[in-house]
Formats: C-alpha cells, sequence, structure tokens
C-alpha cells in the first residue's frame, strides 16, 4: 500500500494551495493511523468527515482562483475534482455498508495516489498559469 507524503516535488510554488495540500496529506495519514490503530470506527467516521469537508474547501480556493484568472483549463481541472468527490462519496458508501481492512487499504491507496497524481499534474498546470498571469503569495 502506498502513502502519501509531503515532499518538495508536490510543491506547485503558490503557498495557499501548497499549505492545503500538506493538511489534506496530514488527513489522509491521519485517516491511516485510524485504520491501523484496531478499527476505531467513530475516529475513523470523524476523520473521513474531516476530509472530505476540507477537501471540498481546498477545491473552492482552487476553482476561484481559476474564476478570477480565467483559467483556460477550468471545465477538465473542476469535472477532475467533482468526479473525485463522487468517487470518495461512493467508497464512503461502501464502507459504511460493509467495512473491512481490504476496503479501508484500497481507499487509503486510491486517496494517496489521487492526490499525488492530481497535484503533480493538474495542480502544477494550474499553478504555472496563475503565475505566468501575474499571482503572487
Ligand atoms: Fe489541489
Ligand atoms: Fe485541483
Amino acid at each position: 500500500m502506498s502513502l502519501i507524503q509531503w515532499n518538495d516535488t508536490l510543491s506547485v510554488g503558490i503557498e495557499e494551495i501548497d499549505k492545503q495540500h500538506i493538511k489534506l496529506i496530514g488527513l489522509i495519514n491521519q485517516l491511516n493511523d485510524a485504520i491501523q490503530s484496531g478499527h476505531d470506527q467513530e475516529a475513523l467516521a470523524g476523520v473521513l468527515d474531516e476530509l472530505v469537508a476540507y477537501t471540498m474547501y481546498h477545491f473552492g480556493t482552487e476553482e476561484r482562483l481559476m474564476e478570477l484568472y480565467a483559467y483556460t483549463e477550468l471545465a477538465p481541472h473542476i469535472e477532475r475534482h467533482e468526479q473525485f468527490l463522487i468517487d470518495i462519496t461512493t467508497f464512503i458508501e461502501r464502507y459504511q455498508e460493509r467495512s473491512s481492512p481490504q476496503l479501508a487499504k484500497d481507499l487509503i491507496t486510491f486517496l494517496s495516489d489521487w492526490l499525488s497524481n492530481h497535484i503533480l499534474r493538474t495542480d502544477k498546470e494550474l499553478a504555472s498559469f496563475l503565475t505566468q498571469h501575474g499571482y503572487e503569495d
């Protein structure tokens, strides 16, 4: 199972976005800890709720910047965010129906892979557009 950890290669060069990505990675790690430490369902549900809420907040930050700077790739980027929210909600519903250690591991792998791929490609493209169009921290 791959677990995402923050490192400089994940930096998009915009402080506000980086800070939020660091927080998201922290929540994925917290979720992993909750899964590892004997399946405390209440703690796990709490972290999952926080993760979804913070993800929505973070997507909102990026999407506001896209609109403000008339980002050319706005539509496909927002579509990726929306698809992620659908996928994660489906995962959580499946988990609530029948929790299993394998499903929990699959969830961590999905979250880690999705977030690192999304940051490295989609968010980096957005960040370089923003800095090229006058965004300053
Ligand atoms: Fe992001
Ligand atoms: Fe994004």
